[in-house]
């Protein structure tokens, strides 16, 4: 990025009719971490958000609630910008479409408009729905209900004043053709050029005041307001100068995204674009439209009654967590479903196995066996090297990931680094070389991991800005965070000390069933143990002994190719297998020492229960199990495909 241009990124301006939830979190946490990921590359970033005040919706909840508008928008801003300061949100500026600073920019745009005749006043006749805000044409509305929300419309007819997007419409397809990187992901890009294959009208731009006075007047006729899509989309260049302060405007504009949900794709990428385009100002770099948070009921919303209030998770399972798992689990661009078991699956396996059990395992062998001290060495184990190497290598993917939005990828590739420096603690078992008093190798390999950490606590940290610098502090590194292009390995010091007493960052979450099951055996030492009768236990089921379709599957069954397998030390029954489920690799631990030789299994297809949660047995985690079933000659007999099937897909 040049000096001079700052990284400018917008959030959707929400409506100040209701309070938010996780999926309005999401979009301003996805605008936080990109914003906060560009200060770490060295950017300046200009980050915004804001609220939608005008309009009938918003002048609907108030007068539901005797309120005048102004005064419902100011005690539901407030929410918000509590909302935003509990989420921790870097924003620069909030804009409110009811501040004069905005309002002034929408009468000049408007004027310019209507100067250049790219306004006019015509009849209108069409059907109108009042939720949506939205007019529709008679074809549009056979059942005389609105095809987006299903309410009754009504029909109306009346002068209304107009802007000419029809006049566009070749130039907005023409400049889609050449960026190919403007409408992000690529499904929705064809869905605008999809929506443009039909001829584009003109947008009613206008609202009688008879109808709606909640909005901002026309400068060309005082009987009419703003069309509050109009009006709102507007801010984007408002907030930033344009037009009494072209210097900052210069500075800032064209912003780099816009990042929306999908809901709002057509009034983003067709309306605003065209409305540029008659302002003659530049277009957005790119118009990102994530997808949806649905539960169970599918999208969230108050009607349906399936919000999840983001106040709520954060007060049980901690900020950090609740970033970190909105942007692995959602593939940025799809949906996502929200269940709480689903989080706790990804705390637990991500958070406090992988992640949390890189220091819990490693900084109190460094205690007790260097006096808590990192010993930097020249690596000399290949391992050693290859995590050197492949660090680098996650490093650029990472930032590729993170200049395309594409989080989950980015905490994927970093999520690689940390379980292969998991598999590293097993390959190198620093506990047998602490008996060896194998110093040097022991101090290289301590070396590594501790850098490990640092490393990928660099990559976490606009995704969990508080735990991050609780990870360097664990391992004593007090220079804290370098920039991203700056960050190289090796750069933990010589004679780091770690913390003498490191408390879990992400204690695992257990949930009410395991808690459950728990009763009746003895809690804490036991633990290790029980994991490895898991296999033998059956799931709960219900009374009658059914299962219903459903519920058969969230059980994810797929095929795995084991990959290695050896013997777990001082266990007789237990073999650790690595499997490959095509894109991702797993360990697993099964009990089948006694019939397979390990040398026989790698090559081989076998079911696998994919999402079981991982539990640590011996010391190594095991994530998934595979299926057996005992043979009437008293041996054991692995599932598996009668014919070789594809490695990773599920099995139905
Ligand atoms: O549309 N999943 O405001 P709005 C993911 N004022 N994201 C969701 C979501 C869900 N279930 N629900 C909402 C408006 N969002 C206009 C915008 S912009 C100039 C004017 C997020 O309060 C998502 O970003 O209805 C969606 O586009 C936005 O909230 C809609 O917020
Ligand atoms: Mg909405």
């Amino acid at each position: 990025m040049s000096d001079n241009k700052a990284f400018y990124v917008t959030t959707p301006l929400y409506y100040a009719n209701d309070e938010l939830h996780i999926g309005h979190a999401f979009s301003t946490l996805a605008a936080d971490i990109v914003s906060r990921y560009h200060r770490s590359m060295g950017h300046q970033v200009h980050f915004l958000t804001g609220s939608d005040e005008h309009g009938q919706k918003v002048e609907q909840a108030a007068r539901s609630k005797g309120l005048s508008p102004l005064e419902h928008t100011d005690c539901l801003v407030k929410k918000f910008k509590s909302l935003w300061e509990l989420l921790d949100i870097t924003y620069d500026d909030f804009i409110r479409t009811t501040e004069d600073r905005h309002k002034k920019v929408v009468t000049e745009l408007l004027q310019k408009l209507y100067q250049k005749g790219d306004i006019y006043a015509a009849n209108y006749n069409g059907w109108y729905c009042t939720p949506c805000e939205r007019f529709w044409t008679e074809k549009e509305v056979p059942e005389k209900t609105c095809p987006d929300c299903k309410r009754a419309v009504q029909e109306i007819e009346e002068k209304n004043y107009f802007f000419k997007m029809s006049a566009y419409q070749q130039a907005l397809i023409d400049y889609i053709n050449h960026h190919p990187g403007f409408i992000r992901p690529e499904n929705r890009r064809n869905e605008v050029l999809g929506f443009l294959r039909q001829p584009l009208g003109d947008l009613c731009i206008s609202r009688p005041k008879s109808r709606l006075s909640w909005g901002i007047e026309l400068p060309f006729d005082t009987e009419y307001v703003t069309y509050v899509w109009f009006d709102a989309l507007t801010n984007y260049i408002s907030a930033v100068g344009y037009p009494f302060d072209m210097e900052k405007f210069k500075k800032l504009w064209p912003a780099n995204f816009h990042i929306i949900g999908k809901d709002i794709l057509t009034t983003h990428a067709v309306y605003w674009t065209t409305m540029l385009m008659a302002a003659d100002l530049p277009l957005p770099e790119a118009i990102f439209a994530h997808g949806w948070w649905v539960t169970g009921e599918g999208k969230m919303s108050k009607s349906v009654g399936n919000i999840i209030n983001p106040r709520e998770l954060v007060a049980k399972f901690g900020l950090d967590p609740f970033r970190f798992y909105l942007f692995r689990e959602m593939v940025f661009g799809m949906d996502a479903s929200y269940t709480e078991e689903n989080f706790i699956n990804r705390y637990n396996a991500d958070l406090a196995n992988d992640y949390g059990n890189l220091c819990q395992r490693t900084l109190p062998m460094i205690v007790k066996n260097r006096e808590g001290l990192f010993h930097k060495k020249e690596a000399t184990l290949p391992q050693s090297m290859e995590i050197a190497k492949m660090a680098g290598e996650i490093k650029a993917d990472y930032i590729k990931a993170m200049n395309d939005m594409l989080f989950h990828e980015a905490l994927k590739r970093t999520w690689d680094l940390i379980q292969r420096l998991n598999k590293y603690i097993d390959e190198t078992a620093p506990w047998k070389l602490a008996k060896e008093q194998n110093y040097e190798i022991l101090d290289e390999v301590f070396y590594t991991i501790g850098e490990g950490i640092r490393f990928v606590t660099h990559l976490v940290e606009p995704f969990m800005p508080h735990l991050a610098p609780e990870f360097l502090k664990q391992i004593g590194d007090s220079n804290g965070f370098v920039k991203i292009p700056d960050l190289q390995w090796g750069q933990l010091k010589d004679r780091t000390r770690v913390t003498s007493e490191p408390v879990p960052l992400f204690p695992r979450l257990e949930t009410e069933r395991i808690q459950n099951l728990k009763k009746g055996t003895k809690p804490a030492e036991k633990d290790e143990k029980k994991t490895e009768k898991q296999a033998e236990k059956a799931a709960p089921i219900s009374e009658d002994g059914l299962v219903s379709f459903d519920e058969f599957l969230k059980t994810e069954l797929c095929i795995a190719t084991i990959e290695t397998a050896e013997k777990v030390e001082n266990a007789d029954k237990l073999l650790k297998l690595t499997v490959s489920l095509g894109e991702e690799k797993r360990t697993l631990v099964a009990g089948i020492a006694a019939f397979y030789n390990p040398d026989q299994l790698p090559g081989r297809q076998v079911v696998m229960v994919k999402n079981l949660k991982p539990a640590k047995i011996r010391g190594i985690v095991s994530h998934g199990m595979i299926l057996a079933a005992a043979t009437p000659d008293g041996g054991l007999a692995l599932v598996t495909p009668d014919k070789p099937a594809k490695t990773g897909i599920r099995v139905k």
